[in-house]
């Protein structure tokens, strides 16, 4: 458990409280509605979200709410048939939302597109007859690898219609992450753009791709959005597989009639950073994954048909295929993309945006806010950002001072703030404040939403007021499991105590029953909100020619929230230099993508290990935080330590 986190956390006892005005029209207006809502929802569970699939569109309703059989393998909505790109798009075309516009989207060099629920639909209509006409199948596998363009949100859609299973592939990824996930689910075809713009630069994806798939059999097909148009780069197209996105579908009807797919079909693969060297495929399912995303989109975010709804992350991470796809969309929700760089022509980028479409809701990740605190008030103070109603965050435990800030330069005051605590492993937000009716704490997710059942409890399994976060009962949109891996799935999160799921964070409950997320308590470090694996990186240190051993652990960092910090040991007669650093980032940055650099890279002799070998991880912290040494009798040499001291104060 983080002490730090923990103390700053028992220091902060702010409240702000919703205007009236929120309050008056929120959803979810009182905090004694919460309360008997939050109760019927986990004293019943099956009638709670019976009643809110019912919302939904179903082509054959559910035979059970809850199938607790084979847990933790649990299933929702059994037997009910549905497609979620019905429920996101032609269930809102018989209605006014019709001609509403669904996305708002800029370009990083300026251009504007909007598409209306209509233009949406038939672009994903259109799209999912042409991966047909290319022989996709209900339960392929898709890659998708693609910028913040709408293409991206039209391929899930589509992959959806057609009961495909889509993993999408954040565009910082490098060829050899592509490729180890490409062939880990089999993905019988890769999407893709000829480039996307970030800061200026065209990122050659396809070039990438190509790269990527070499040893990779599976992929029959690869489609390719035109994007970059060939500037400043051609894109080469290999007859007879690779295939021009615009002109495939220009070929096609604009009619295809969706996969009454069952609620527990695959509908998408997301890797995800764990505790050994290899990323995990979560799998969500159909049904509850949708329920749960149009619930959480529409309380949380407290959206009525006016707002204009922007969450700034990548559709390559969760935040993304949840509330900017689709829980956004079941809801028929007019959504903001961007395809850029926050600081692209400058750095009043995002305010900018805010000002210019009348942004209402705003949601981001606390590196982010920290970042424009760096950058200086003068950048928001220049736009007009009183459109704004309501700001969120997500991805790391936000720091008081940054939310003050946030509420302050950003929210005038005016805006409630939802801290939205959840993982790719949830499918959707499990504590937040629902916005108008409850009041905030700076850094505390507050409350748990309807249906999920949240405690803290120690190593034994009883009930702690600071400890490890734990769920209690199933929720709809859960993970199913790992892909190919049952066992990895039972033994990461539901063998701590029997039938509670662990998500690996720590966290406190408060006087008031708030809650404050403290942090990873496993080897999984938080960069920027981007989940590592400090094994994954291990195991790509020592794939390198010159190191013997490798230990990575996260430290924390004022913008970042935590960086990583490398201490590798080398192979006999390989001598450390700036030169070998070099290419040791680039090694980290061929074998994932640029975000995993670690902040700094120590040369050390040896590595601290206990007698039987263990490293002790516990005592790098220490030393990279600068702390006295904590306990270092199981040290097996003690001088080890001393040098490595030596090492990282020289700088
Ligand atoms: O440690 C928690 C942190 O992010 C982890 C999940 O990461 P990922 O699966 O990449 O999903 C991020 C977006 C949902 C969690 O285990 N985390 C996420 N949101 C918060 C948070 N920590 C504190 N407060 C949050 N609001």
């Amino acid at each position: 458990m983080d002490r730090q986190n923990l103390e700053t956390v028992l220091m902060e006892n702010r409240k702000f409280v919703p205007s009236d005005e929120f309050k008056k029209r929120a959803h979810i207006s009182s905090l004694d509605e919460y309360f008997t809502r939050y109760r019927k929802s986990i004293d019943d569970p099956e009638k709670f979200w019976g009643s809110i699939a019912e919302e939904l569109h179903w082509f054959k309703k559910w035979d059970r709410v809850l199938n607790e059989e084979d847990a933790p393998f649990f299933k929702w909505f059994e037997n009910g048939k549905t497609n979620i790109s019905y429920n996101c798009l032609d269930r809102h075309l018989e209605t006014g939302v019709r001609n509403k516009a669904a996305i708002i989207w800029e370009g990083e060099p300026g251009e504007q597109r909007v598409l209306t629920y209509w233009d949406l639909a038939r672009e994903v209509n259109k799209f999912a007859n042409a991966l047909r006409n290319l022989g996709i199948k209900h339960g392929d596998r898709i890659a998708i690898y693609l910028p913040m363009i709408p293409e991206l949100a039209i391929a899930m859609l589509a992959c959806a219609r057609i009961g495909a299973i889509h993993t999408v592939i954040f565009a910082g990824f490098s060829a050899e992450s592509i490729r180890d996930r490409v062939l880990d689910c089999d993905a019988r075809m890769v999407i893709t753009a000829d480039g996307g713009w970030r800061r200026g630069n065209v990122l050659q994806l396809k070039n990438i791709v190509d790269e990527a798939i070499q040893e990779c059999d599976c992929v029959k097909d690869v489609v390719v959005v035109k994007r970059a148009h060939g500037d400043p780069f051609p894109c080469h197209i290999k007859e007879g597989r690779d295939h021009w996105y615009h002109r495939i579908i220009d070929e096609v009807s604009a009619v295809c009639p969706p996969a009454e797919v069952d609620s527990e079909d695959l509908l998408f693969l997301l890797y995800t950073s764990g505790t050994t060297g290899k990323p995990k495929g979560i799998i969500h399912t159909t049904g509850g994954y949708m329920v749960f995303t149009y619930l959480t989109a529409k309380y949380v975010f407290d959206l009525r048909p006016e707002d204009v709804y922007w969450c700034t992350a990548d559709i390559g991470w969760v935040t993304g295929h949840s509330y900017i796809v689709y829980g956004p969309l079941a809801n028929g929700a007019t959504c903001l993309m961007y395809e850029g760089t926050p600081n692209w022509p400058d750095k009043g980028r995002f305010w900018n945006i805010i000002e210019k479409y009348g942004v209402t809701v705003f949601y981001t990740a606390p590196t982010a806010i920290r970042t424009f605190m760096k950058w200086g008030e003068r950048w928001p103070e220049k736009y007009d950002l009183s459109s704004l109603r309501l700001l969120g965050t997500v991805g790391e435990p936000i720091n008081p001072e940054a939310w003050i800030w946030y509420n302050k330069i950003i929210g005038g005051e005016n805006c409630p703030i939802v801290d939205t605590w959840w993982q790719t492993e949830t499918g959707g937000i499990m504590i937040t404040p629902l916005p108008g009716c409850m009041d905030t704490k700076p850094g505390s997710a507050t409350y748990p939403f309807f249906g999920i059942d949240v405690t803290v409890l120690n190593e034994s399994g009883e009930e702690t007021e600071a400890g490890f976060l734990a769920i209690k009962k199933p929720w709809p949109g859960m993970l199913r499991g790992i892909y190919s891996d049952a066992k990895r799935y039972k033994e990461t999160y539901w063998s701590k105590w029997p039938d509670v799921y662990f998500p690996g964070d720590g966290a406190k409950k408060d006087s008031d029953g708030y809650y404050w997320i403290l942090g990873r308590v496993d080897d999984v470090v938080n960069v920027s909100g981007h989940r590592i694996g400090t094994a994954e990186l291990e195991s790509i240190f020592v794939e390198h020619e010159t190191i013997a051993e490798s230990a990575v652990i996260g430290i924390k960092h004022e913008v970042k929230g935590q960086a990583l910090v490398a201490f590798v040991s080398l192979k006999e007669g390989v001598k450390a230099s700036p030169e070998l650093e070099g290419e040791l980032k680039h090694w980290v940055v061929k074998k994932i993508g640029k975000f995993a650099i670690p902040e700094r890279i120590i040369f050390a002799a040896d590595l601290p290990k206990t007698r039987s070998g263990k490293i002790m991880r516990r005592l790098l912290r220490d030393v990279s935080e600068g702390r006295a040494l904590g306990n270092i009798t199981t040290l097996a040499d003690a001088a080890v330590i001393d040098d490595l001291k030596a090492k990282y104060e020289e700088g």
